[in-house]
């Protein structure tokens, strides 16, 4: 296992970040395509479209060739929510990462290094909710390279930002993710956040059952300041 430590992202660590939001985001379609085929609209699709060709007309090609035709489309489906979410934040806040996270003192972005290469990324922003009575801070694009996965570089980006809120005055850490990112849900669980609530991001995100989870971790400092 190489070492690796954690810094303040820098402008030429522009296309790992880059690589890890996109390639992060794209290992999900799978699991989304497999949960969009087990669910009953989908599978009443898969066999009574078919079935309806064939009692039409006759013809078993037709009704397989219709049947493996939705395949792609279901691949397209699946894939629309995280290949839009890329596109988004690409234009947004990861348009201009220094700008975004770097320019103001209570937000950041922080890379993992390890053997001169990003291998992990996270960043923070404060949340503008003016309805809100003390500071949060949002966590954002947390993501680990396939091949250092599973030796807490993870656990230690989240850590960097938790303390980072804790510096800064925030009462708690907030974040989204969703049902389909398993080992995401997992992470976060295991280092005490909460879940909050669930919402869709988009009438595709509904199509296809991806559900956003909401989480919150309470600052210790908050915590007994509300007691
Ligand atoms: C989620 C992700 C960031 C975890 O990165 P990581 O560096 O492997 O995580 P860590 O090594 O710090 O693991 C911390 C904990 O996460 C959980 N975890 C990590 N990988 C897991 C897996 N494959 N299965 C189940 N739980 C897992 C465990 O609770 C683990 O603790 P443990 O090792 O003590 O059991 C990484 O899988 C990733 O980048 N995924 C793609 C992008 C993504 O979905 N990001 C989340 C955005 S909300």
């Amino acid at each position: 296992m190489a070492p690796y430590h954690i810094r303040k992202y820098q402008e030429s660590d522009r296309k790992w970040v880059v690589r890890l939001l996109s390639q992060g985001m794209a290992e999900h379609i799978p699991a989304t395509f497999w949960q969009l085929l087990k669910l009953p609209r989908t599978l009443i699709l898969l066999l009574g479209g078919p079935l309806a060709l064939l009692l039409v007309s006759g013809s078993w090609l037709l009704a397989l060739m219709f049947s493996l035709s939705l395949l792609p489309a279901l691949w397209f489906l699946a894939k629309k929510p995280w290949k839009d979410y890329v596109d988004t934040v690409l234009r947004t806040d990861m348009s201009d990462i220094t700008k975004s996270y770097l320019s103001e003192r209570d937000s950041c972005f922080w890379v993992a290094e390890s053997e001169e290469k990003v291998v992990g990324m996270v960043g923070a922003l404060p949340v503008d909710d003016p309805t809100l009575k003390e500071k949060q801070l949002q966590l954002f694009h947390l993501s680990v390279d396939s091949e250092h996965r599973r030796q807490g570089i993870a656990k230690a980006l989240i850590r960097t930002v938790l303390q980072f809120a804790r510096d800064h005055d925030c009462s708690a850490v907030v974040l989204d993710t969703s049902n389909i990112q398993l080992t995401a849900l997992s992470l976060y669980q295991s280092m005490g956040f909460q879940k909050t609530g669930q919402s869709f991001s988009c009438m595709w995100a509904r199509l296809v059952a991806h559900i956003t989870i909401h989480f919150i971790y309470h600052l210790p400092s908050s915590q007994a300041g509300g007691l």
